[in-house]
């Protein structure tokens, strides 16, 4: 079992933007997450953190709400030299307590991970369940017609 890796989990600040988007784009290019530009990074800016290791930027996310009691986690990550360390569990346990804090009542996820979300509490649901995702968001996803990521929902 490898060590807990030290990092700070913190909201996301302007200085971060650039380190976001090339690990979201980085993984996007893998196929392991949707694209997003730098600019639809900014303008969701207030809804991302990130983990910080001795001032390098290794994981982020982030929480969007569909409806005031309906919340995504997207664009999850951690860079390749820092998994299985324990820093997007801990990246999703602060968003847990973000949607707490915010009173959403029930917080979702799109992934190809399902065992990470488990570990939290998650269950797999199916995809259909979220109408204000599949036809808000993912019917503009190259993927649409074709899409095996798996829907996990976490009730709060
Ligand atoms: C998926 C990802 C975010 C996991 O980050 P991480 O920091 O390594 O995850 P954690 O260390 O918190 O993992 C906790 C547990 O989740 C599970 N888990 C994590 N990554 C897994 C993987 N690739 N496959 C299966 N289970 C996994 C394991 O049970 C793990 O516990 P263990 O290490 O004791 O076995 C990271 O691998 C990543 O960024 N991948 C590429 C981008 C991506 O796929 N993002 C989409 C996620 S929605």
């Amino acid at each position: 079992m490898p060590a807990l890796a030290n990092a700070l989990v913190r909201p996301a600040e302007p200085d971060d933007l650039e380190a976001i988007s090339v690990l979201v784009n980085f993984y996007a290019d893998l196929g392991n997450l949707l694209p997003r530009s730098t600019n639809q990074i900014a303008e969701n800016l207030e809804h991302f953190i990130v983990a910080e290791i001795d001032s390098d930027i290794v994981g982020c996310a982030s929480l969007e709400l569909f409806t005031r009691n309906l919340g995504e986690i997207r664009s999850l990550m951690v860079d390749a030299e820092h998994q299985r360390l324990g820093i997007a569990s801990n990246l999703i346990i602060t968003l847990i307590t973000r949607a707490r804090d915010m009173d959403v009542k029930r917080v979702m996820a799109l992934t190809y991970v399902p065992e990470l979300f488990h570990k939290h509490d998650f269950r797999t649901v199916d995809k259909s369940i979220f109408p204000e995702k599949v036809w808000g968001i993912c019917i503009n996803c190259y993927k649409f017609h074709n899409c095996d990521e798996i829907a996990v929902l976490l009730e709060l």
